[in-house]
C-alpha cells in the first residue's frame, strides 16, 4: 500500500505541484481583491464624509448670508423710520398750555412763544447759550447780534443790553416783581409768566441807549436806527404799537427777537409786523 502511494506521488508529483501552485495563486488573488474592495469602500466613506462636511459648511454659509442680508435690511430701514419719529415729536403738542402743532420747537428760530404758546417743556433751557456784547443768547442768534451791535456802534448809534436770556426761574422772579407793582392783570399786559417768555429761548434781547431803557428807549436815535436796520440782521421788534390783541402785549420798542434774515426781511417787504400774523398762528390773551 505504502509502495503504491509512493509510486502514485512520484508519478503525479508535477500534477500535485501545479494544483498546489493554483491554490496558492487563487487564495492570493482573493485576498488582494478583498483588500482592494475594502480600500475602495473606505475611500468612498471618506468621500461621503467629506461631502457631508462640505454640505454642512455650505448650509452654514447660506444661513450666515441670509442673517447678514436681514441685518442689512433692518439697518437700511432704520434711517427711514427715524426722521418720521423726529418729525412727529416736532409737530405734536405735548402739553396743554401750547395749542400749536407748528412753530413749537424752542430750539428753532421759527418758534412762536406767546400767551397761547408756552415753551415745551416749560423749563426749557437752550443748549447753545453764549455771551456776546453784554448779552447771553443762543448761538443761533449771537453772530447776527454781534454784527448788528458793531454796525450800530460804527454808525454812531451804540446801544447796550438791559436783558437777554432769562431762565424759567428768573422769569418767575421777574413776573412776580411786576405783579407786586401792577397786580396780575396789569403785569400780564407787559410781562410774560414763567414758561411763556421769548427771553427763555435765548432769541430775544432788550436794548437800551446809555441809561435810557424800557419806555425811555422810543425817543432815542438808537431806536430810529434799529427801526431801519434790525431786519438787515434778522431781528424784528416783536411787540409793535397797536398789536396788543394779536401779540398779547403792549408796545415794547426795546424788545427784539431773532427770527433769521429770510423771515425778518420777508416780513418787512410784505408789511407784516407780528409773528402771529406772519405764520397764521393765534395770540392775544391767555
Ligand atoms: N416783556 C415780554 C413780554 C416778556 O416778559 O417776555
Ligand atoms: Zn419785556
Ligand atoms: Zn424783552
Amino acid at each position: 500500500m505504502a509502495r503504491n502511494l509512493k509510486h502514485f506521488i512520484k508519478k503525479h508529483l508535477l500534477l500535485l505541484g501545479i494544483i498546489v501552485a493554483l491554490l496558492i495563486i487563487t487564495t492570493a488573488s482573493i485576498t488582494l481583491y478583498t483588500l482592494h474592495q475594502n480600500q475602495v469602500i473606505t475611500s468612498n466613506n471618506l468621500a461621503t464624509q467629506a461631502n457631508t462636511k462640505a454640505t454642512d459648511a455650505l448650509i452654514t454659509k447660506i444661513k450666515q448670508a441670509k442673517a447678514a442680508a436681514e441685518a442689512l435690511k433692518a439697518k437700511q430701514t432704520t434711517p427711514v423710520t427715524a426722521p418720521t419719529v423726529v418729525q412727529t415729536t416736532k409737530t405734536t403738542p405735548v402739553i396743554s398750555c401750547n395749542t400749536s402743532t407748528a412753530h413749537n420747537d424752542p430750539s428753532s428760530i421759527d418758534v412762536l412763544v406767546n400767551k397761547k404758546h408756552c415753551l415745551q417743556p416749560l423749563s426749557f433751557v437752550p443748549s447753545d447759550l453764549v455771551s456776546v456784547d453784554g448779552a447771553t443768547l443762543s448761538a443761533k442768534a449771537s453772530a447776527s447780534f454781534d454784527l448788528m451791535y458793531k454796525a450800530a456802534a460804527a454808525a454812531g448809534q451804540p446801544f447796550g443790553v438791559s436783558s437777554s436770556y432769562r431762565s424759567y426761574t428768573t422769569q418767575v422772579t421777574t413776573y412776580n416783581y411786576w405783579v407786586s407793582v401792577s397786580g396780575q392783570a396789569g403785569a400780564d399786559t407787559y410781562s410774560a409768566r414763567a414758561g411763556y417768555s421769548e427771553h427763555q429761548t435765548g432769541l430775544a434781547v432788550d436794548l437800551q441807549a446809555g441809561s435810557c431803557e424800557l419806555s425811555c428807549f422810543v425817543g432815542t436815535t438808537q431806536y430810529t436806527w434799529l427801526q431801519d436796520h434790525s431786519t438787515d440782521y434778522g431781528f424784528i421788534q416783536r411787540y409793535p404799537t397797536g398789536s396788543q390783541s394779536i401779540t398779547g402785549y403792549e408796545t415794547e420798542e426795546w424788545h427784539y427777537r431773532y427770527v433769521g434774515l429770510a423771515v425778518a426781511q420777508d416780513m418787512k417787504a410784505r408789511g407784516i409786523t407780528t409773528l402771529e400774523e406772519y405764520w397764521g398762528i393765534d395770540g392775544g390773551d391767555y
